[in-house]
């Protein structure tokens, strides 16, 4: 009897924010597939929770992705397991805020988190990676999409396209591939707050060609495909994983959470 294949058999990945929604989809995804993952997050409870259900093939590692030791540290350990082949840098969040109210710090910390993290996480990835890995990129319909009150979210998003871009012209003449995946609204814990405001979900899936919402897994389906040999000659690109969104134009947020507020009679 011939044992079965599976499409990242011996690989060694890295994935940060692990410990929760989309990352926390891709690590069980790679691991199915046959990787080892290493998992990188703030979130202790999270990763022991991963380590549970995936068991050994999932290397848990405290790990903030805008402290560059800490992203070097993680590295290191894929490096003493012979060197990473894949690298999803994941974690990130958003912020609502208009413009004129937005507070500096707050601002500077999507920017730290989002656009910051991203470059280390690709950099230090990128050091011990073996020529010929993936590097994968989670950006954001907001990259293209503009919503009112998220300007730092898109913009920062914006940036993880263009850095995107630029690592696969750096990184292309070892054959490691970079590309971003720009998710639409995909149910999280980072979403949780968009189910609790009447409306806004039911905007969203109108605004979705495909008429439904996002689960984790489909986007961890999407970072296999770019993980994998099977998009070995996809590189510089932005994958859209958003059902069409696209197409059509971002929710009315303000509108949605000023009628919330409002004072019912
Ligand atoms: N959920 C969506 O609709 C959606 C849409 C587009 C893009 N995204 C992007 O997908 C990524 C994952 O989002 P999610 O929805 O799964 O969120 P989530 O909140 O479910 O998970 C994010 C994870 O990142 C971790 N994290 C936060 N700060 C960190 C840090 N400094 N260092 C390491 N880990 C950190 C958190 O602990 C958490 O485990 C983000 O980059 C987000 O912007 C999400």
């Amino acid at each position: 009897m011939t044992a079965t294949t599976r499409p990242l058999d011996g690989a060694i990945a890295l994935v940060t924010g692990a410990a929760s929604g989309i990352g926390h989809a891709i690590a069980h995804r790679f691991a199915a597939d046959g990787a080892t993952v290493i998992a990188a997050d703030i979130d202790d409870t999270g990763l022991a929770r991963l380590h549970e259900q995936i068991g050994a093939a999932v290397h848990p590692v405290h790990c903030d992705v805008t402290s560059e030791a800490e992203v070097e540290a993680a590295c290191a350990v894929a490096a003493g397991l012979g060197g990473l082949d894949i690298a999803v840098a994941n974690a990130g969040r958003g912020a609502f805020a208009p413009v004129v109210d937005h507070p500096l710090d707050e601002w500077r910390a999507i920017m730290d988190l989002c656009v910051t993290g991203v470059f280390l996480t690709v950099k230090h990835s990128a050091l011990v990676m073996r020529d010929g890995g993936s590097v994968i990129t989670i950006a954001s319909l907001n990259g293209t999409q503009p919503s009112a009150g998220m300007s730092a979210y898109c913009t920062a998003k914006a940036g993880v396209m263009m850095f995107t871009k630029v690592a696969a012209m750096e990184l292309g003449s070892r054959g490691i591939r970079v590309n971003a995946i720009a998710p639409g609204l995909v149910q999280t814990n980072a979403t949780g707050a968009f189910w609790m405001v009447p409306g806004v979900v039911e905007e969203f899936v109108d605004n979705t060609t495909l008429g439904r919402f996002a689960q984790p897994a489909d986007i961890a389906a999407a970072a296999a495909y770019l993980a994998g040999p099977d998009s070995s000659f996809v590189s510089g690109t932005v994958l859209a994983v958003d059902g069409g969104a696209s197409t059509k134009r971002y929710p009315d947020l303000p509108a949605a959470f000023a009628r919330m507020a409002a004072p019912t009679e």
